[in-house]
């Protein structure tokens, strides 16, 4: 029998010996990120659930019944409980707060540097266009807020076109109406 050549020898020991030991090296390597996504899922369980602060300012507590060609017809529980699911299915936790006293809302407000709130919906209603207060409140408490109105206070008297919120707020959503706090939600849920 004539003894193999050379070529013959490469061509054998690279497919029987050099190639396999190859391949059991990258399955091998392809462990290692299969190990880490696991890791990185642990740390994404791991991040805790975003709370939502949404207050809401004088009177608006009588949403339903008050002047509802201009704020609508759901009342205060009906747009609260609206957001408490949103935020819920959402995975994160969210609080509602009403108050026709600007010494409780600047107190809540307050609570809220120290209380682990991420974000502050607010409709001061109509503390927009007088309270400094709470104004400086939401400045010390360094917190990211969106301003919402459910009516348009820009295309109204002249007095309501002046807000002590707007150029502090990340945003300003006016005039949807009740949409206007499921917007701001939305963007809050999805904020950094
Ligand atoms: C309001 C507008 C304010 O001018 C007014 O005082 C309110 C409600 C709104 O949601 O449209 O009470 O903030």
């Amino acid at each position: 029998m004539r003894r193999p050549s050379l070529a013959s020898k490469c061509f054998l020991l690279g497919t029987f010996v050099i190639f396999p030991l190859i391949s059991v090296n990258i399955v091998k390597r392809l462990d290692i990120p299969a190990k880490l996504r696991q890791n990185c899922c642990m740390m994404l369980e791991a991040v805790p659930a975003k709370n939502i602060l949404v207050l809401h300012g004088p009177n608006l507590n009588l949403l339903g019944s008050r002047e509802s060609e201009v704020y609508g017809s759901d009342t205060l529980d009906e747009i609260s409980e609206s957001l408490c699911k949103l935020a819920k299915d959402a995975g994160a936790n969210l609080v509602n707060f009403q108050s026709n006293s600007e010494a409780e809302l600047v107190s809540r407000i307050q609570q809220a540097i120290g209380d682990k709130t991420d974000f502050i919906i607010i409709n001061p209603a109509a503390y927009t266009h007088t309270s400094v207060a709470m104004r400086d409140a939401l400045a010390a408490a360094r917190l990211p807020f969106i301003e919402v109105h459910l009516s348009n206070i820009f295309a109204r008297e002249s007095f309501r076109r002046k807000s002590y919120f707007s150029d502090l707020a990340l945003g300003v959503i006016s005039g949807l109406g009740a949409k206007g706090y499921h917007l701001a939600l939305e963007y809050a849920l999805n904020a950094r």
